[in-house]
């Protein structure tokens, strides 16, 4: 018998969409920030980067950083309260995350809406925890003093500002990832937009 369909909850789409654009306003004022000081032998080129110099890129990043820790507060409490982490995000065995993935390679793993397999919540539950140590990090490095503890936790100010670049080059993989297989089953995205849109011979609709 076929699961029953479901969109994510409105909370939840309300919040993926301001996380994400906020996520992405702080990816390229990063950039930014970066490029005044680069810690690797590269920087990022101009026209990715938001802000046109370095007190631009800053007033950005602080400003999308109130932004996505606000939406992130709400999503995080609703995950918690509604029991939306338990239900659809709770971890699978290696083995269901190895047989997801193998089908998903072969372009064979089915998707029902608001049913995420196996390889999408590891994928999930990761970005959200590297999303949780990227802000922490970031904290760590705007107010070492003040919040030196927090710094001391990442092993000091060179290491934090290295585990912040880090963080970021990881969510920048998952979003790459992410948004290849979101443009290749449209009907999550449409979903994720819109909210479920049933057809109109479908018994099978909850929400
Ligand atoms: C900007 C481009 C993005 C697009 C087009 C996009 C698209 C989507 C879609 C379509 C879904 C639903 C998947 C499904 O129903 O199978 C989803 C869920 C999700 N996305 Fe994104 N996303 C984007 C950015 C991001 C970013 C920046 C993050 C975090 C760093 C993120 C994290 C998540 C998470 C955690 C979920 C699961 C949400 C839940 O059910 O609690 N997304 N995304």
């Amino acid at each position: 018998m076929p699961r029953p369909r479901r969109t994510p909850a409105r909370v939840i789409r309300i919040t993926h969409w301001i996380g994400a654009l906020s996520m992405l306003v702080m990816i390229g004022s990063g950039w930014q920030i970066y490029n005044a000081s680069p810690i690797l032998p590269f920087t990022f080129p101009p026209w990715l980067t938001l802000g046109g110099w370095l007190a631009g890129g800053i007033a950005w990043h602080f400003a999308a950083m109130w932004v996505l820790m606000g939406a992130g507060i709400v999503y995080g409490t609703y995950g918690v309260v509604s029991g939306h982490f338990r239900r659809d995000l709770r971890l699978r065995g290696m083995g269901a995350i190895g047989r997801d993935m193998g089908l998903a390679l072969r372009f064979r793993l089915s998707h029902t809406p608001g049913h995420y397999n196996a390889v999408q919540r590891l994928l999930y539950t990761g970005v959200l925890i590297v999303a949780c140590l990227t802000v922490a990090s970031g904290l760590s490095i705007w107010k070492p003093v003040q919040l030196g503890w927090l710094c001391w936790l990442f092993g000091g100010y060179d290491l934090a500002r290295r585990i912040h670049f880090t963080m970021m080059a990881l969510i920048v993989g998952f979003l790459v990832v992410h948004v290849v297989l979101a443009l290749l089953v449209p009907s999550t995205l449409f979903g994720m937009v819109f909210g479920r849109r049933p057809a109109p011979h479908d018994p099978e609709a909850v929400r």
